[in-house]
C-alpha cells in the first residue's frame, strides 16, 4: 500500500520549487478537464481569462467578467484535489482602486475556492499586488505580453526584442517580485530574455513562449489538446493530442448512425 500523502500544492510550495523542480502548469475552465490535469500531476491549474476565447468564442480576453471567471473557477476547484488553482483576475476587475482589487480577489478565494489570483502587468500593478499579498492573497504575476493590454501593445507581439523592451521587462520583473508575487508568468518573450529573467528572479518564472530556461511552463489546454485549429495554434505550443479531429470524427459517426437508424442498437435499450 502506498502510504505517501499526496502533495497539496500551495502558492508557497510552488514558490519553493525554484532551482529544485520544474513546475508544470496548464489552464482549465471546467471540472472534467481540471480533474484530468490534476490526476496527471500538474502543480498549478490556471483558470485563465483565455477561456473567453477558447470556451466562449470571443476574439480576445477582454470580455471576460468577474461573474464568468468565478463560475469557471468554482467548477475547476470542484475537479481538483492537489494542484494549486489560480484564478485570472479579468480586465478592469483590479484597475479602479486597491479596494476594488481586494474585494474582487477575495471573491475568488472566499467564494470560488481558488488558492491564488493572477494579475497582468508589471511596475504599474506593483501597488495592487502588494495590497493583495499583505491582505493574505497570494498573487501570480504576469509580464511580457499581457493580452489584456492588447490595444496598447498593438497586437500579440514577442516582447524583449529591443533595448527599451529589455529594460522594461527587467523593471517589471523586479517590481512584481518586490511587491510579493509568489511566481511570475513570462509570456512571449525571447528565449534569451526568458533565461535572463529566470536568472534574475528570486521566485519561479512560468514561461509561455519564453523558452526552456524558465522554472516552469504553462500552456492553454485547448492548444495542448489540439482543440484549437492548427492555423490558430501559437508557435510556442506543442499539440500533445488531436482531440479536435477525434471529436469531429466521433460527432460525424454518431450523426450518420442516427440518420441511418443505426443508433441506438437493441443493446442500448431497456427490456
Ligand atoms: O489566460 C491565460 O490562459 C493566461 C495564460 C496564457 C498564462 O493568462
Amino acid at each position: 500500500m502506498n502510504t505517501k500523502k499526496p502533495t497539496v500544492w500551495t502558492a508557497a510550495r510552488v514558490s519553493g520549487c525554484k532551482n529544485r523542480e520544474k513546475i508544470a502548469c496548464v489552464t482549465a475552465a471546467d471540472a472534467a478537464t481540471a480533474r484530468l490535469a490534476d490526476d496527471a500531476g500538474m502543480h498549478l491549474i490556471l483558470v485563465g481569462d483565455s477561456l473567453a476565447m477558447t470556451v466562449l468564442g470571443y476574439a480576445n480576453t477582454l470580455p471576460a467578467t468577474m461573474r464568468t471567471m468565478l463560475h469557471h473557477t468554482a467548477a475547476v476547484v470542484r475537479g481538483v484535489s492537489q494542484a494549486l488553482v489560480v484564478s485570472d483576475m479579468p480586465f478592469l476587475s483590479y484597475h479602479l482602486s486597491l479596494e476594488q482589487a481586494l474585494r474582487n480577489a477575495g471573491r475568488f478565494i472566499q467564494k470560488a475556492g481558488a488558492g491564488a489570483v493572477k494579475i497582468e502587468g508589471g511596475a504599474a500593478r506593483a501597488g495592487t499586488i502588494r495590497h493583495l499579498v499583505s491582505n493574505g492573497i497570494p498573487v501570480l504575476g504576469h509580464i511580457g505580453l499581457t493580452p489584456q493590454s492588447i490595444h496598447t501593445l498593438g497586437g500579440y507581439k514577442v516582447q524583449g526584442r529591443d533595448t527599451a523592451d529589455v529594460k522594461k521587462l527587467k523593471d517589471d520583473l523586479a517590481a512584481v517580485i518586490d511587491a510579493g508575487a509568489f511566481a511570475v508568468v513570462l509570456e512571449c518573450v525571447t528565449q534569451t530574455m526568458g533565461a535572463e529573467l529566470t536568472r534574475l528572479a528570486g521566485v519561479p518564472t512560468i514561461g509561455i513562449g519564453a523558452g526552456p530556461a524558465c522554472d516552469g511552463q504553462i500552456l492553454v489546454s485547448h492548444d495542448l489538446l489540439g482543440l484549437t485549429p492548427p492555423e490558430a495554434t501559437p508557435r510556442f505550443a506543442r499539440r500533445y493530442a488531436e482531440l479536435g479531429q477525434a471529436t469531429a470524427k466521433a460527432f460525424t459517426a454518431y450523426c450518420n448512425d442516427v440518420r441511418r437508424g443505426d443508433f441506438p442498437g437493441t443493446e442500448h435499450g431497456y427490456d
